[in-house]
């Protein structure tokens, strides 16, 4: 039996799609690149946006005709959206045949025989945490899954792997779903997270992603002791064969000088910080319930400057929040500039029914200036990611080798199309930037090599040439130019 797995949304749901894929493999069944040969067709779904939901609405409208073709088959929707919609999925698409949420994954295969024995529909989806709310530890638990099946060859890349370190999330910004598709926070304990990096060492990973929607806010008590992200980051360090540790997303009230020292003393940790600002503007930031200040984020990019050489901050914006002026906007612009991010991912705000944003106040920014704003904020997000790339020029840097470039390899170009889908709608996705500039600055005497993509510790891109037997090992390349989301480099030695 085949299987075929299409992913939108976030590293979470990356990951979850590894997971399930790895579930399935382990099952018997045979992963395939296109739904052509499949028996079973996965869509694994994001509710952040109203556009991510269309997108998987309008997808499975085009399966509809593929499954009556195909006697036997199955859908199966699982993700964010799954959580949300629950039986309105079945509505919308009744040869829908599994319905499965994020915190349900553990139940994919047997959910998939069931549907397959009986041709009914099934459905697991995790309790409520706003219908339930007197019985909380019915509702974490339903969130949970239990120690994942890594396979190697679910990911992208042997060498390269996400890790979670935490469910859900608490923080209840007023326009996110969130909260309520994959529920509350519950932090993973300390030694099933080591245990499980050690795993995947032994599989040959050398770089680690740890993921929580709040990652930095990471907590696990035991009797006396207290295990944060500093401490967390201390025990993987040791762990031989891991290489590089980065983490995302962290949240700024959450980012202590503690976690900044130990970012710049660990070996192991990369000064490569995701932290979400929202908004540069203080009346924006309190209808979205952030917890801080424009001064407390400024301070906090001060602090991160000052403690991690040669750290490079990313941030997440949304423009055309409710009631966003322009003068609002402008303190959004003025943020940017301020922190000299090393790229922004700007999002148009996008009504959620139900969320505290909903109710309370009115999508009342017209799309056409939301559209405005977005452009305008990437322009002044571009010129500067381009001039902090300049600043690389001459210098030697290390890179992890990551293989063929977009241009060369087309495998590579579908794995990433599938997951950019989810900022179709916003900013221009980076591989897109870079395969863009990759082409331009193509060398024509390059018959031996092919054109090599790899990253530096502060998730730069650098495209150079060199023979694809590098790929998965750590190389210094010097920088030759630079283009806003690209360096370019020479093999030095
Ligand atoms: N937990 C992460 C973000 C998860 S969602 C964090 O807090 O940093 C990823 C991004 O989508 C958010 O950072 C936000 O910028 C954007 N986003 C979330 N809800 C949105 C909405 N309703 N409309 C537009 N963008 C949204
Ligand atoms: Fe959503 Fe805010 Fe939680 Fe991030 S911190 S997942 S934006 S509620
Ligand atoms: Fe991620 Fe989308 Fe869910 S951004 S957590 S997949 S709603």
């Amino acid at each position: 039996m085949n299987f075929y797995i299409e992913t939108v949304g976030c590293q979470m749901n990356a990951l979850d799609s590894e997971l399930a894929a790895a579930q399935l493999i382990t099952a018997g069944w045979t992963r395939m690149d296109s739904r052509k040969d499949s028996d079973l067709v996965i869509f694994n779904t994001c509710s952040v946006r109203e556009h991510a939901e269309e997108k998987i609405y309008s997808a499975l409208g085009r399966l509809k005709h593929w499954k009556a073709q195909k006697p036997g088959s199955v859908i199966a929707v699982m993700g964010c959206m799954a959580q949300k919609d629950k039986t309105i999925v079945f509505q919308r698409a009744p040869y829908v045949d599994v319905v499965i949420g994020p915190g349900q994954i553990d139940r994919l295969v047997e959910l998939v025989a069931k549907a397959r024995e009986t041709g009914e529909q099934q459905i697991a989806v995790s309790v409520d945490r706003f219908e339930r709310r007197d019985q909380p530890r019915l509702v974490k638990d339903s969130f949970r899954q239990f120690d994942p099946i890594r396979l190697p060859e679910t990911r992208p890349r042997v060498f390269q792997a996400m890790l979670r370190i935490m469910f859900g999330c608490d923080k209840f910004c007023s326009y996110c779903v969130v909260p309520s598709a994959r529920g509350p926070e519950q932090c993973r304990p300390p030694k099933d997270i080591v245990a499980e990096a050690r795993a995947l060492a032994d599989q040959g990973c050398v770089e680690l992603v740890l993921l929580g929607q709040t990652v930095n806010s990471y907590r696990y008590v035991e009797g006396e002791k207290k295990t944060r992200l500093p401490q967390l980051l201390e025990m993987i360090d040791q762990i031989p064969g891991i290489r590089r540790v980065r983490f995302v997303s962290s949240y700024p009230t959450d980012m202590t000088d503690e976690l900044l020292q130990a970012v710049r003393d660990l070996p192991t940790s990369t000064p490569y910080l995701h932290v979400p600002a929202q908004h540069g503007d203080n009346g924006v930031l309190a209808r979205m319930r952030r917890r801080y200040t424009v001064e407390e984020y400024k301070d906090l990019v001060d602090r991160i400057y000052a403690t991690v050489p040669g750290a490079a901050i990313t941030s997440d914006f949304i423009v055309g929040f409710c009631g966003e002026t322009e003068e609002e906007f402008q303190k959004t612009v003025d943020l940017v500039k301020y922190a000299r991010f090393k790229n922004s991912f700007i999002f148009k705000y996008s009504e959620r029914p139900g969320n505290e944003a909903a109710k309370n106040f009115k999508d009342d920014v017209p799309e056409s200036v939301k559209k405005r704003r977005n452009n305008e904020l990437l322009d002044v997000q571009t010129a500067i990611s381009a001039e902090a790339n300049k600043a690389f020029l001459g210098q030697t840097v290390e890179i992890l080798v990551e293989g063929p470039s977009k241009r060369e390899s087309k495998s590579v170009a579908q794995e990433e199309s599938l997951y950019a889908e989810c900022d179709a709608d916003s900013t221009p996705n980076l591989e897109t930037n870079v395969a863009k500039e990759a082409s331009a600055n193509e060398s024509s005497d390059a018959k031996d090599y092919v054109q090599l993509t790899g990253r530096t510790p502060c998730d730069r891109i650098v495209v150079f040439n060199g023979s694809t037997r590098l790929t998965g090992t750590f190389q210094k390349v010097k920088i030759v130019d630079a283009a806003p989301f690209t360096l370019f480099g020479e093999l030095a030695e």
